[in-house]
């Protein structure tokens, strides 16, 4: 008897630990994904920066290679779970996968025309690309993330 409620009172006592440290790295991916989003936006502004200044874009190449790189991440930064909890995204950010590949993949495209935009310093074709950019950021957010 005594040997059976030791046994009932360690699986509760794992189960809840499971769902703690569940629940602990749902809110820790979505604290990486909004501060990846802030520090994307961070990005952007640079960018937009530079091209009012009509200075050199070539510095940025780093920096668009950069959203390229987390362009291909994003997708995989909204698992199940990751719904609840201090975050805005929209539930087709959840039930949508092949959406939000699509949505990540126009920012990715835009970031490559950035990068070589950059790297030729061509700042006409890197503004244009910036304004590709920011449409993809629109696109996204207006389906999967909420007002
Ligand atoms: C593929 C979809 C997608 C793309 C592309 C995208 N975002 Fe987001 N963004 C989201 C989602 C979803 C959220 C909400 C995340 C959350 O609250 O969990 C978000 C949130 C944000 C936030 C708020 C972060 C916070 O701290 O709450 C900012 C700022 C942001 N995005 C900027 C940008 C910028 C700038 C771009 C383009 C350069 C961009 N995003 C492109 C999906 C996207």
């Amino acid at each position: 008897m005594r040997i059976l409620l030791l046994t009932a009172l360690a699986v509760v006592f794992a189960a809840s630990l499971g769902g703690a440290a569940h629940a602990q790295s749902a809110d820790a991916t979505i604290a990486a994904r909004k501060a990846g989003m802030d520090l994307l936006a961070a990005a952007s502004g640079a960018m937009k920066r530079t091209i009012d200044a009509k200075t050199d874009v070539k510095p940025l190449k780093g920096t668009a290679d950069a959203i390229a790189a987390w362009a291909l991440a994003v997708p995989g930064l909204f698992p199940a779970g990751s719904d609840k909890g201090a975050t805005k995204a929209s539930a087709d950010a959840f039930s949508d996968p092949a959406g939000m590949a699509k949505a990540s993949g126009a920012m990715h495209a835009a970031a490559l025309k950035l990068s070589s935009a950059a790297d030729a310093n061509d700042a006409p074709a890197f503004a244009a690309a910036y304004a590709e950019l920011g449409a993809a950021c629109g696109g996204c957010h207006r389906t999967y993330r909420q007002r």
